[in-house]
């Protein structure tokens, strides 16, 4: 059943090229268009929704902080994303036109299900991102958006978050082309690399016997942390939740601007830092602060892990280890950036001796607060 894996999980992570091109399969025709179907929300309602708030948990919460990146920029509706658990206890303000995304692999997150039942009191229209068909989350919710990841077993999510990503970016472009923002040069590009974007986790697949190398020299550490900027500051954070979880070691992300004003003070000789370094191309301001960053934390004695595109020249001097990954649009990396991440916490779980599959205390499908 593991399919000559030792884990669930590393068969799940090796899933990832099929469980994205099967969650983007149907969904974009060769001119480039994409047809939801299962998006039962009139056109009309989505032409009009003037708010988009995503509510999850853990790991579907940090691809809802993926998604607001790629809504706000293709769709220009404001975004919002929150803890399901502290959605669900507030008084949020919501009305007619708020899109409500409920992000769930399980479809059956309590915390989830409350907030979203939360959000049709008061009159949104909440469309689930799930992978389970027929859940309750979807069952409860006015439309759904299935992602294709198949099964997940392992209690550490990998393959359904990458369809999560996938899912969002395809309901953010489809908001894009039913209101007509930004339907031009640029969106074009995106679904092109969206459409073979499979075939680049394959590749960073292929190149990741360092990356375990390199974990199992780390087992003996007590604290990693994770920087990022932009959507590689979300995958900072997963990479961070990965390591918890699994390697039970202390894990914590930042965003990289937020160095100064404290994290800072945590560097000192020899602590790993991982940094997820955006295209240079495009957004470079964005690559010139983080190189930077980078540089700040090795003059305090960081060990850096950079995880950059090929070809970024300019962090070379500056990485004590560096993974590649392949090029991608700016809003598309972290379908690529957290690929490494998760075998970096599942190499280091299983040199710890940690049971991956079955992490303690935590459980797959979250029912109860
Ligand atoms: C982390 C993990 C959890 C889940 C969270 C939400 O690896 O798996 O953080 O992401 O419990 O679960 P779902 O997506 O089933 O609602």
């Amino acid at each position: 059943e593991k399919g000559g894996y030792d884990y669930f999980m590393l068969k799940e992570i090796a899933e990832q090229p099929k469980a994205v091109a099967d969650t983007l399969l149907g969904r974009i025709d060769g001119s480039g268009r994409l047809t939801l179907d299962e998006v039962r929300i009139p056109d009309a309602v989505l032409r009009e929704a003037d708010k988009i708030v995503i509510i999850a948990c853990g790991t579907a919460f940090h691809a809802g902080l993926i998604a607001k990146y790629a809504i706000e920029h293709w769709t220009r509706i404001p975004c919002e994303v929150e803890l399901a658990s502290e959605f669900r206890y507030r008084d949020p303000i919501l009305g007619q036109r708020t899109l409500v995304i409920a992000i769930s692999q399980s479809g059956e997150t309590m915390d989830t299900l409350m907030a979203l039942r939360h959000a049709r009191e008061q009159g949104a229209k909440v469309l689930a991102v799930c992978n389970t068909n027929g859940s309750t989350i979807p069952r409860e919710s006015d439309a759904v958006l299935y992602t294709h990841a198949g099964p997940e077993v392992a209690v550490a999510s990998t393959k359904a978050f990458l369809t999560q990503l996938v899912a969002c970016y395809l309901l953010a472009l489809y908001l894009g082309q039913v209101r007509g923002t930004k339907w031009g040069d640029e969106i074009h590009a995106v679904v092109r690399e969206l459409a073979r974007i499979g075939d680049e986790v394959e590749r960073v697949l292929e190149t990741m016997e360092p990356v375990r190398a390199l974990a199992r020299s780390l087992a003996h550490k007590d604290t990693v942390l994770f920087l990022g900027r932009h959507v590689g500051y979300p995958v900072a954070l997963e990479g961070a939740l990965k390591l918890k979880e699994l390697a039970y070691m202390h894990a914590e992300g930042f965003a990289a601007g937020e160095l100064k004003h404290g994290p800072i003070a945590l560097i000192e000789e020899d602590l790993p830092v991982v940094v997820v370094v955006p295209s240079p191309k495009g957004r470079s301001v964005l690559h010139d602060k983080i190189v930077s960053n980078i540089q700040e934390i090795r003059a305090r004695g960081a060990r850096t892990i950079v995880i950059a595109e090929e070809g970024d020249e300019a962090v070379v001097p500056y990485a004590d280890h560096l993974v590649r990954i392949p090029a991608t649009p700016t809003l598309l990396q972290p379908l690529v950036s957290t690929v490494p991440l998760q075998v970096f916490a599942c190499e280091l779980a299983t040199a710890r001796g940690n049971e991956v599959d079955q992490p303690r205390n935590l459980a797959k499908s979250v029912t109860v607060e």
